[in-house]
């Protein structure tokens, strides 16, 4: 494995645009991530797949663990936001706000994090919703990150779609999984337990709400 592919100054960049992206994803949860996949991606074909890249913070740490082991990081998003991302929720950002179509987009915000991080040779966009990206993504993943829609039928959607391709021994990540209903939505907690009740998966490790499970 290749040394850290970052310098301080590097990281203070990777900290403040994290923060421009208003807080669904924490640097320290990047980090975290970030040790996660190179270790898994390091063990295997150096291959990882992101479920949810809204502007690209956590892509930027998948990115990096990319860089770190010659490797690629898929990343699919339709790009125009999720239900709790629109006008009426906590969560909307109205610069990203796209008037003709009513939703947010990001796809524009989610490529200049990328350049600005020259991370763009170990990322691989994919702008498509889970069930077509699911049509052609078939080869086994040394880690995947599901960080999609937080409503039951997206989440549960996501998890069934991507499920197998995580390889034996690799690694499943799962973001915002509250144990405590009154912490946060219901779903990815839900397809967190789903996975652990499966007993193809062993709980490893989580950073607040940042969960790791690994393939048996
Ligand atoms: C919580 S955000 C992802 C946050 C991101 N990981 C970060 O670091 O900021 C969820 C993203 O999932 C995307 N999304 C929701 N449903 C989707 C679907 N069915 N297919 C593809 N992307 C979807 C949304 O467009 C949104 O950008």
């Amino acid at each position: 494995m290749s040394a850290k592919p970052y310098s301080p100054g590097y990281l203070s960049k990777l900290e403040r645009l994290t923060t421009i992206n208003r807080g669904f994803f924490t640097y320290d949860e990047g980090m975290k991530l970030f040790d996660e996949a190179r270790r898994s991606m390091a063990e295997g074909t150096a291959y990882a797949i992101e479920v949810g890249s809204y502007c690209g913070t956590s892509t930027a740490f998948l990115g990096l663990a990319a860089k770190a082991t010659g490797g690629v990081v898929v990343s699919v998003d339709h790009h125009f936001g999720s239900e709790e991302n629109g006008p009426s929720w906590e969560s909307f950002d109205k610069s990203l706000f796209d008037r003709e179509r009513g939703t947010v987009s990001t796809l524009s915000r989610f490529r200049s994090m990328i350049h600005s991080l020259d991370l763009e040779e170990y990322i691989a966009p994919v702008v498509s919703t889970t069930s077509l990206a699911t049509k052609f993504l078939r080869d086994r993943a040394d880690f995947i990150f599901i960080d999609g829609g937080h409503g039951e039928e997206v989440a549960f959607n996501d998890y069934f779609s991507y499920v197998s391709l995580v390889r034996r021994g690799g690694v499943l990540a799962i973001h915002d999984v509250f144990e405590d209903p009154s912490k946060g939505g219901r779903p990815p907690f839900e397809i967190y337990t789903r996975a652990v009740a499966s007993e193809q998966f062993t709980y490893m490790s989580n950073l607040g709400s940042l969960y790791f499970l690994r393939r048996r």
